[in-house]
């Protein structure tokens, strides 16, 4: 197998489909036959809950220990013993324990490729490797820039209007000058639009006026739908479980179409 593609699902601004979508995306890749690995940086680890972990603190190896391990210059576990499978899919999973990492890298030498070091020894075993990035632009989510091919910005039209982008934008080109040169901006993926509003198609019209030219926003967007945190809570994907859904057919068509040019 070729080098799998590492993809940072990221946005500073919290609640805005990022998990979701990383959930959804490896599903539908995976349905294709693709072998999927979900990296949950962000201790909140509600991709692990997702993935059906109800008690990530009980975990004995998660990110934390493995990011530890490379700041220590220790050995790394064996895969058995930290990755979670579900079908295709497998999963690093996350506790809060990570919150304290932030710490512990800022002395650390290799403070800002220690993701990268993790994830480059796996590399080689997956079609895509997708990270879940937590909402802030900390060491961790620089850890998860650092350590990517691209990036997949999700954002709702709400947010966009508020001109939030251009930090993370910033913090991209940074990322790209100082670490890691060939990182790319897949996209925006707009999440939870709700296409009657005449505000989110204002809203729309803006964001291709402020950044149309130099990102792509994928033609398919993301509805809102309830059922999407019910499947959550079941610990499934929108298409698992409502496979009918809008939320559901619109994650199979981003996918086609983010997939497409690659
Ligand atoms: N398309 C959607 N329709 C309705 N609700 C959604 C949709 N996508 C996500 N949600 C809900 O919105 C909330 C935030 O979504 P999600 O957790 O994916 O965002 P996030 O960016 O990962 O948040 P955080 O920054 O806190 O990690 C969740 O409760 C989720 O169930
Ligand atoms: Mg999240």
């Amino acid at each position: 197998m070729q080098n799998g593609k590492i993809i940072a699902i990221a946005n500073q601004k919290g609640g805005v489909g990022k998990t979701t979508t990383a959930l959804n995306l490896a599903y539908v890749l995976s349905e294709q036959g693709k072998k999927v690995l979900l990296v949950d940086v962000d201790p909140q680890s509600n991709l692990t809950m997702c993935f059906g972990v109800d008690r990530p603190e009980e975990l004995d190896t998660t990110i934390y220990h493995l990011m530890m391990a490379v700041i220590e210059e220790r050995e790394l576990p064996d895969k058995n013993k930290y990755i979670i499978s579900n079908g295709n899919i497998d999963l690093i999973p996350c506790s809060i324990e990570l919150s304290a990492v932030e710490v512990n890298l800022v002395n650390a030498m290799s403070r800002e490729i220690t993701l990268r070091t993790i994830l480059q020894n796996l590399r080689k075993d997956y079609d895509y490797i997708i990270i879940d990035c937590m909402p802030s632009l900390g060491m961790l989510t620089i850890n998860a820039l650092a350590a990517c091919d691209s990036v997949l910005i999700t954002a709702t039209p709400q947010y966009l209007s508020a001109k939030g982008l251009e930090l993370l934008l910033r913090t991209i080109i940074k990322v790209k000058k100082r670490i890691n040169p060939n990182i790319e901006i897949d996209g925006i993926l707009i999440t939870m639009f709700t296409d009657r509003t005449i505000l989110s198609r204002e809203i729309l019209n803006l964001i291709n006026e402020a950044y149309g030219k130099q990102i792509r926003i994928f033609e398919n967007k993301i509805p809102s739908s309830i059922k999407v945190g019910e499947s959550n809570l079941k610990s499934k994907s929108i298409i698992e479980y409502q496979p009918n859904n809008k939320v559901a057919i619109a994650y199979n068509e981003f996918t086609k179409e983010y997939i497409k040019n690659e």
